[in-house]
């Protein structure tokens, strides 16, 4: 990663998965991270190990309280502006819609929606300052995704807010959405989905926050983010016999 030594980044979601990578990734490259999550931690390294960052508890269950602990805290990090902000935290629930507990449902369009637009409303001034970068980590279930259907409605929410606010910011603050396929998180076994066997074709969650941090680098407007499968047909020589041709 290049050019991010000392800059302001936001990160939400920061505890687990692919925020988590990222988190550590930005501290190790001399970024000043701000990390967020729902949980209350005593000691930041059971997690982060050696990143040197800020972490706070933001529950995003409560959307106005999340973004007004985010600002409060830039404020006492002292940060005037804010370069990068990647709204990371999300949610899911699997299985037949009929059967959504309304809570559940409440919940994921509190945590993927209303939290976004709060924290993008809230943050909003800081980043016109730095003239920096929000990015909202989507999903490519934003088309709809059987088993999913309230966590794919919340996906699409962020994208219509994405567009709007690349428009609304225009040369104030870039603005993008990414759309990752399915990683090796423990985003499903939270959700409730049991992925079986299935699981091997997801995408490792290394490798994808790699091509995350490259599709943010960029500031490309929307970037779907999803292993390629290259099948290849016809009949090939095995390598041991092609030495010996
Ligand atoms: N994994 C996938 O296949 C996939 C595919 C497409 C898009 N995505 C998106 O990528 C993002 C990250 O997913 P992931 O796979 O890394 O999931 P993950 O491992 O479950 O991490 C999600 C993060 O969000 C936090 N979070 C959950 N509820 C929160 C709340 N109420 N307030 C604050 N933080 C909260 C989690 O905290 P805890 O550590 O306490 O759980 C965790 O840090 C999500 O927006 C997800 O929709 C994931």
């Amino acid at each position: 990663m290049s050019g991010v030594i000392g800059k302001r980044v936001l990160i939400t979601g920061a505890t687990d998965g692919i925020g988590l990578a990222m988190a550590c990734k930005y501290a190790q490259a001399g970024a000043r991270v701000l990390a967020t999550g729902r949980r209350p931690l005593a000691r930041t390294d059971d997690i982060f190990g050696g990143a040197t960052l800020t972490y706070i508890r933001a529950d995003q269950s409560e959307p106005e309280e999340a973004a007004r602990s985010i600002v409060q805290t830039m404020k006492t990090m002292g940060w005037t502006g804010c370069d990068l902000a990647i709204l990371n935290a999300g949610i899911g629930w699997a299985g037949n819609p009929a059967d959504e507990p309304a809570e559940v449902l409440a919940e994921q369009v509190a945590v993927n929606v209303e939290s976004p637009v709060q924290i993008a409303r809230a943050i909003a001034p800081a980043l016109f300052e730095a003239k920096g970068q929000l990015t909202l980590i989507g999903s490519i279930a934003h088309k709809g995704s059987k088993k999913f259907a309230t966590y794919a409605a919340t996906k699409a929410a962020q994208r219509g807010l994405a567009r709007s606010l690349r428009e609304e910011w225009r040369d104030r603050a870039n603005v993008q959405i990414l759309h990752p396929g399915a990683i090796r998180t423990g985003m499903h076994a939270k959700a409730g989905f049991k992925a079986g066997m299935f699981r091997i074709f997801f995408t490792g969650s290394r490798r994808a926050s790699n091509a995350i941090l490259s599709a943010i680098e960029s500031g490309v407007a929307e970037r779907v983010i999803k292993r390629n499968f290259i099948f290849r047909t016809g009949w090939r020589t095995p390598r041991r016999l092609r030495k010996v041709q």
